[in-house]
C-alpha cells in the first residue's frame, strides 16, 4: 500500500473495457508474451449476456484463429454463402461466395465474449466490476490508470493505454475537445431486436425494405432466431409485446417468407438507436482508441464488431513490433491504417442504411429507393459492389 492508500501495480498494456476489442487484444498480446491487464466496469456475466452483433467477416474469424479462440466458433457457427434483399414483394439473392469468393460466419457476440473471457481467465488478467476508471499522463511521461476494485483504490502503471471501452466509455471522453474531431450522423429511427428459440424462416439472412419500415431476419443457430424491425426512437420495449412484434415483422416480409414465420416467446427484446460516428485521430500519445470507443456504425452492414477486430489487429501488430524491436513505426501508423478501413465501412453502412429503411414519407425519396433496389437486382456490378463491401476487405486489399 502506498502512502495515499493506493495499491500500485504495473503492466505493459492497460486495456480499458472487456468487450470483444479489449479481450481480443489482451489474448493476442499474451500469445507474444506481452503483459496486459483489462479493467471492466461490468460483471463477466453481464458482458456475456449482452445480445449484440451476430455476423463475423472472414478476416475476423482468421484473427480469432490467430488468437487461438476460433475453435468453438468454427464448430458451432454457421457459414453463410449469401443473403437476400427483399423489396416490392419479391427478393434478390446476393451470392457472396460467387461474387467475392468469401463467406460470413454467423456466431453471436455473446458466445464470442464467453470464448474470449475463457481465454483470459487466469487471475488478474481481467478485473471485472471496476469503478471510477480514470486515465492519467497518456500524453507525456508514464501512463497510469486509477480505479476502484473490491472496495479499494488501485493504480496501474503501463507503457500504453488501449481505450476499448465502447461508445459510452471514459477513454474518448477524457481527450480534450480541441485534440479530437468527431464526425457524426444520428439517424431518425432505431431497431427493435427480438431473440427467440424458433427455427429461422430462411437458411440465409433476409434484409427487407418495406413501406412500413426495414426488417432483418437473422439467426444464432438452426433453432434460435434473431429478428429486427425498424422502430421509432420514441418507442419503448414495453410498447412492443411479442404478438405486436411478430405481426409487424410478418407484414414487412414478402408473403413467401411471412407465411413460413414461426413465432414464439421472446428470450430478449431491446431497442438500439442508429448512428454513425468517426473520431479522428485514433491515437493520442500513448493512448489508442479501439473499436466502438473510436467509431460507431449503424448495424445494417454488420460492421461494428468486425471493425473493432480490425483495429485490434492493427494495434496488436504495432505493439508486438514495439516490444520485439523497439520500433514505433507501426504504432505511429495506427490511426491512419485503422481509419482507412473505418471510413470505407462507414460509407457502406450509411449507404445500406439509407437504401433499406423508411426514412421519410417523401414520394420522390421512396421512388429513388425503389429504383436503386431494382438496379441492384438487375446489375451484376451493383450487386458485386454490395457483396464486396458486405464481406469486407482483407488486410492485403486495404
Ligand atoms: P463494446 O462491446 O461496447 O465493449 C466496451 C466495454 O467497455 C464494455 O464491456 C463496457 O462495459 C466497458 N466499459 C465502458 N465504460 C467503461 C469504463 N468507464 N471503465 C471500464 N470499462 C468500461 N454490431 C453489429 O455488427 N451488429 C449488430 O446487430 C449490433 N447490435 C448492437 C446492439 C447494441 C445494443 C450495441 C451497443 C451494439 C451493437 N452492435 C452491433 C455493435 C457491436 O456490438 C459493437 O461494434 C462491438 O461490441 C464493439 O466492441 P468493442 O469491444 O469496441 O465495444
Ligand atoms: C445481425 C445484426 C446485423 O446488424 C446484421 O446486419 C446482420 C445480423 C444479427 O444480430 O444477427
Amino acid at each position: 500500500m502506498s502512502r495515499r492508500g493506493v495499491t500500485p501495480r504495473s503492466t505493459q498494456v492497460a486495456i480499458i473495457g472487456a468487450g470483444p476489442a479489449g479481450l481480443l487484444l489482451s489474448s493476442l498480446l499474451a500469445r507474444e508474451g506481452i503483459d496486459s491487464v483489462v479493467v471492466e466496469k461490468e460483471s463477466r456475466e453481464h458482458v456475456q449476456g449482452r445480445i449484440r452483433a451476430g455476423l463475423l467477416e472472414w478476416t475476423t474469424v482468421e484473427l480469432l484463429r490467430e488468437a487461438g479462440i476460433s475453435e468453438r466458433a468454427m464448430r458451432e457457427g454457421l457459414i453463410h454463402d449469401g443473403f437476400d434483399v427483399a423489396f416490392a414483394g419479391g427478393h434478390h439473392r446476393v451470392d457472396l461466395k460467387a461474387l467475392t469468393g468469401k463467406t460470413m460466419l454467423v456466431y453471436g457476440q455473446n458466445e464470442l465474449q464467453k470464448d474470449l473471457a475463457e481465454a483470459r481467465c487466469e487471475p488478474g488478467a481481467v478485473l471485472w466490476q471496476v469503478r471510477d476508471v480514470t486515465l492519467h499522463d497518456w500524453e507525456n511521461g508514464t501512463p497510469r490508470v486509477s480505479y476502484t476494485h473490491a472496495g479499494s483504490r488501485h493504480e496501474l502503471r503501463c507503457d500504453f493505454l488501449a481505450g476499448c471501452d465502447g461508445y459510452h466509455g471514459v477513454s474518448r471522453a477524457g481527450v480534450p475537445r480541441q485534440r479530437i474531431t468527431q464526425y457524426e450522423r444520428v439517424y431518425p429511427f432505431g431497431w427493435l431486436g427480438l431473440l427467440a428459440d424458433v427455427p429461422p424462416l430462411h437458411e440465409e439472412l433476409v434484409y427487407a425494405n418495406h413501406e412500413r419500415g426495414f426488417a432483418l431476419c437473422s439467426m444464432r443457430s438452426r433453432d434460435r432466431s434473431r429478428y429486427y424491425v425498424q422502430c421509432s426512437l420514441e418507442d419503448k420495449v414495453e410498447e412492443w409485446p411479442d404478438a405486436r412484434f411478430w405481426d409487424e415483422l410478418r407484414l414487412r416480409l414478402p408473403e413467401r417468407y411471412g407465411a413460413r414465420l414461426v413465432t414464439g416467446r421472446s428470450l430478449e427484446k431491446s431497442i438500439v438507436p442508429l448512428r454513425s460516428l468517426v473520431t479522428e485521430p485514433m491515437r493520442f500519445g500513448r493512448l489508442f482508441l479501439v473499436g466502438d470507443a473510436a467509431h460507431i456504425v449503424p448495424p445494417t452492414g454488420a460492421k461494428g464488431l468486425n471493425l473493432a477486430a480490425a483495429d485490434v489487429r492493427v494495434l496488436s501488430r504495432g505493439l508486438i513490433e514495439f516490444y520485439r524491436s523497439r520500433s514505433a513505426t507501426l504504432l505511429e501508423e495506427y490511426s491512419t491504417r485503422a481509419l482507412s478501413r473505418v471510413w470505407k465501412a462507414t460509407r457502406f453502412s450509411w449507404w445500406f442504411t439509407l437504401l433499406m429503411h423508411r426514412i421519410s414519407a417523401d414520394p420522390f425519396a421512396r421512388r429513388m429507393q425503389s429504383a436503386e433496389l431494382e438496379y441492384l437486382a438487375r446489375s451484376a456490378a451493383a450487386c458485386r459492389s454490395l457483396a464486396e463491401n458486405y464481406v469486407g476487405l482483407s488486410f492485403e486489399e486495404l
